[in-house]
């Protein structure tokens, strides 16, 4: 398998809760390193370009409102395919249907402040640190 790289924000959620250490504690034991990270505030123009997908949805609004809500942790984490292993330990969307043991269901509070938003491609993976690191800021 090989060594891959994925994208990771940790929401306004868990900054507000003072629990960036815990998430990257168990991204940490999941296999995956941090080779990027910085804390920013993202403007609403940033966070509605970053979940241009999603427009079309009628949680966008809510979605955008909730992410510009706080600072967030932006990372990219580098493992043994990285994007599964990312989503593998981040858990379903909504924490009422994530495994044990996992990010969401240990740590979410509900769909929306679900404490970690993770890459679902290797293409959007690159799209998505792309959107937020140059890559002199990508330290492997
Ligand atoms: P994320 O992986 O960041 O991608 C889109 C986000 O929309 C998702 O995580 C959820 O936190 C958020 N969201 C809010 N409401 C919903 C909903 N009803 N269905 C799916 N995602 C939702």
């Amino acid at each position: 398998m090989a060594t891959t790289r994925t994208f990771s924000i940790i929401k306004p959620d868990a900054t507000r809760r003072n629990i960036t250490g815990a998430v990257v504690k168990m991204l940490e034991e999941a296999g995956l390193r941090v080779v990027a990270s910085k804390r920013i505030h993202m403007t609403r123009e940033q966070a509605e370009g970053f979940y241009a997908v999603h427009r079309e949805r009628s949680f966008f609004g809510e979605l955008v409102d909730f992410m510009i809500s706080g600072p967030v942790v932006v990372q990219v984490l580098e493992g043994e395919d990285a994007m599964q292993r990312n989503r593998d330990i981040m858990g379903a969307t909504n924490p009422a249907n994530a495994a044990p043991g996992t990010i969401r269901k240990e740590l979410a509070e509900s769909i929306e402040a679900n404490t970690v938003h993770g890459s679902d491609s290797d293409e959007n993976a690159a799209i998505e640190i792309a959107y937020f690191f140059k890559p002199e800021e990508i330290v492997g």
